[in-house]
């Protein structure tokens, strides 16, 4: 594949939003065979938010948009094209981002979304990225949202501590070059023969609603973990290092790498091999645990409202997950 180009194409805002309810490792070790001390030390989580209720993907998309609006001091009126990232969407159809265009009583714009799983909003920065590179759209407000909790079977141990759910929006907008803010380099890439390592089963064409048996679980994420653990290791310190490589730079370049959060020890195992200080790769998965297409944009609002980046700095977002489906931003702030 051609290398891409650089685009004119700057972060101005973000937002995030999570649940108030939170699901402590307590909750599990009550009702399944597990510890605190076995999350803990296998996936480095404490504690993840699950929505009540009244919530769902659009509700935590929405206000994460919003958040992100206001900070890029900007109104619905103000964007061209909705993107959402998600494989927990609304329903099967329409599309989640319509739902939030009605809540945000925004234009008739373009809103769409997009399931690349946790690679969701690597995949929808770069469309995004595309859009607004074209000429024809200048504002794109591009979310990561999922509630996870919705198909998770807490029955099963192997997966049901990992997930949890959440919101994070940007709103990507046109700059007139590339000397300041921009997107310097991208990746994205798939291998359709890793789909049954983590899906879930029932629910499409395939297996219907109409046609699935409740007891089968089938409805529920289901997870090769360890196959999948040693190609997340393996993937997320590649793309890290390729797309440094290719944009000409090093580790010592970026000032923070925003990985998806999957599992403490798959971030912890890339970030050696870079040898990167523990400050500059982060982590929250402590707290949210695995939010799919959530987990990058929580990350870099978090990042962005405490302080952990500024203005003129180079940071990477890094994703890997189901599909499978893997990609990277590399991003000037
Ligand atoms: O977001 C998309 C990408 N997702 C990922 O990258 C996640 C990748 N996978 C993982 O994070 C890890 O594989 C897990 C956290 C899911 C599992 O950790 P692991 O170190 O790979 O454990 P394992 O699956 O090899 O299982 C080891 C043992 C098994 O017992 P036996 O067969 O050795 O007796 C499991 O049954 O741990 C057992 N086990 C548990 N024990 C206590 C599995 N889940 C639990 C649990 N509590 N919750």
């Amino acid at each position: 594949m051609p290398k891409p180009p650089p685009l004119g194409v700057k972060i101005s805002g973000t937002g995030r939003a999570v649940p108030d309810k939170i699901l402590n490792n307590q909750y599990f070790v009550d009702r399944l065979d597990t510890t605190d001390a076995w999350i803990r030390e296998r996936t480095g989580i404490l504690e993840r938010r699950v929505v009540s209720p009244g919530e769902s993907t659009a509700t935590l998309a929405t206000a994460a948009a919003r958040v992100a609006l206001a900070d890029a001091k900007m109104t619905p009126a103000d964007i061209d094209a909705i993107i959402v990232a998600t494989i927990t969407p609304e329903c099967s159809f329409p599309s989640t981002a319509c739902f939030v265009q009605q809540a945000l009583e925004a234009p008739q714009v373009p809103a769409f979304d997009i399931a690349a799983a946790c690679s969701g909003f690597i995949y929808g920065l770069s469309i995004a990225s595309y859009m607004i590179h074209s000429g024809v759209y200048r504002n794109v407000l591009l979310i990561g949202a999922e509630t996870m909790s919705r198909i998770t079977d807490y029955e099963d141990r192997n997966t049901c501590i990992l997930f949890g759910d959440g919101a994070g929006a940007a709103i990507l907008s046109a700059t007139d070059g590339l000397d300041g803010p921009c997107i310097l380099h991208h990746q994205l890439h798939a291998q359709g023969n890793g789909t049954s390592m983590l899906c879930v089963p029932a629910g499409g064409s395939r297996l219907p609603p109409s046609r699935m048996t409740i007891d089968e679980r089938l409805h529920y994420v289901k997870m090769q973990g360890r196959e999948v653990y040693k190609l997340a290791v393996k993937c997320n310190f590649d793309l890290v290092d390729s797309t440094i490589a290719e944009a000409g730079l090093d580790p010592d370049d970026l000032a923070i790498v925003i990985p998806h959060q999957s599992n403490l020890r798959i971030i912890e195992s890339a970030r050696e091999r870079l040898k990167l200080p523990p400050e500059r790769m982060f982590t929250n998965i402590q707290r949210y645990g695995n939010t799919s297409a959530a987990s990058i944009p929580l990350g870099l609002d978090e990042c962005r409202k405490t302080g952990r980046v500024k203005s003129g700095d180079t940071i990477l977002l890094v994703a890997f997950g189901a599909g499978l489906t893997w990609g990277s931003a590399l991003i000037r702030l």
